[in-house]
């Protein structure tokens, strides 16, 4: 039988999201394909502190959120000259891991999806799920995002950005400008994070203020967007040739939460009612799952990625919102649950990825590093 592919499945991560990935990498842990892959549980703590962990004592857990124990042995990422990667220990106490072939960052948010960690990965010279640097970095950041879809012809909810230094400066102006482009409702939210942590629904202009202040604690970029009355709408890419576009779903929040908040998301277990398919007729089940394609190869991305729709209430127009490059993959998530529904099974699905990431180093490494005229 042909030697498994080693996968170091890292989770946790220095982000607001920590907690979503602990759910996420449990379940990617538990439908690893034993038969093919040799898995390797990485943790790493809100500090950043990166640590390994037993396989056994992770499965007899077999909780939905894997734990970050506090005594697992520290370890650094370093490279093979072979193109793989190694775990080793910080102070030498354990043997650490070697011979890995594929790093799978089961993580979101700032630092963990915006290209910093592919960052280090390229590197160390080693394959790993999803996409780059270039891909993470601009799909991370909301307003570059935007900006190139709106370049591709998708469209956009209109908005400003607000950097914190010039909101500091003359934060009255600021909320003029906001003003004068748009109307209330609107969205405040930070550019760079996810699971809608910072972000708030305005509905008078009084209470601006106040939230800007908040998304501005989360980051030094914000956007005020356009409130649109909007069912919202998801699609889930699977690269292949050409992209393997997922039917498309519709999430809807209860009614109790003014939006799909943090609480909707991950607290209030009836906080929101998902329809896979969603409920669209088929010109617009197709339009998104073309909307959605472009979006992924627009920003680049490699492997897959979840893009999210505002479909108008009104105008029936589908508005492109968001693309998450390491969606969640929590057992109720749906990135995982529309490619099921798709045809491409949970398990299957890692596969791919896996193969995917090793496919793109092995073309990666082909290219010339130097050059000699
Ligand atoms: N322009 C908008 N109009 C209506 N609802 C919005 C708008 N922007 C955000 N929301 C609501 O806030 C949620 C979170 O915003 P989103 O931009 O998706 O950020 P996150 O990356 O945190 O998920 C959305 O799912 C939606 O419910
Ligand atoms: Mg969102």
């Amino acid at each position: 039988m042909a030697q498994k592919i080693r996968v170091a499945v890292l989770y946790g991560g220095k982000s607001g999201e920590h907690e979503v990935s602990l759910q996420s990498a449990a379940s990617v842990i538990r439908h690893l394909d034993r038969g093919r892959f040799d898995v390797v549980p990485v943790s790493i703590d809100k500090t950043g502190l990166w640590q390994l962990n037993d396989l056994n004592t992770i499965e007899q857990t077999a909780g939905s959120a894997l734990p970050i124990r506090r005594n697992a042995p520290e370890v650094r990422l370093a490279a093979q000259p072979d193109g793989r990667g190694a775990l080793l220990p910080v102070d030498g106490a354990i043997p650490g891991v070697r011979d890995i072939d594929v790093f799978f960052p089961v993580m979101h948010g700032p630092l963990c999806e915006d290209g910093a960690i592919q960052g280090l990965f390229d590197l160390t010279d080693v394959a790993y799920v999803g996409s780059g640097v270039l891909a993470s970095a601009v799909s991370m950041d909301k307003d570059v995002a935007k900006r190139l879809a709106l370049q591709a012809g998708l469209p956009i909810a209109p908005y400003v950005t607000l950097k914190r230094r010039d909101y500091e400066s003359d934060p009255a102006d600021c909320i003029e400008a906001a003003r004068a482009k748009l109307s209330l409702p609107v969205f405040v939210k930070p550019c760079n994070m996810g699971s809608s942590v910072g972000v708030h629904k305005v509905k008078s202009w009084d209470q601006l203020k106040a939230a800007l202040d908040d998304a501005f604690r989360y980051d030094l970029k914000i956007l005020i967007e356009q409130g649109i009355d909007a069912r919202e709408v998801e699609v889930a890419v699977l690269e292949d040739e050409p992209l393997f576009v997922s039917v498309a779903s519709e999430i809807n929040p209860d009614p109790r939460h003014e939006f799909y908040s943090y609480e909707a998301k991950y607290l209030d277990k009836d906080g929101a009612a998902v329809d896979l398919p969603a409920r669209i007729d088929d010109v617009a089940m197709a339009r998104v799952r073309v909307l959605a394609a472009q979006a992924f190869a627009v920003l680049e991305c490699s492997g897959l990625a979840r893009v999210d729709f505002f479909l108008d209430r009104k105008s029936g127009e589908f508005y492109f919102n968001e693309i998450n490059t390491l969606p969640g993959f929590t057992s109720i998530s749906m990135y995982p649950k529309m490619m099921e529904a798709s045809g491409v099974p949970y398990p299957e699905l890692l596969t791919r990825l896996i193969n995917l990431a090793l496919d793109r180093h092995r073309q990666r490494h082909s290219l010339l590093r130097d050059y000699a005229p």
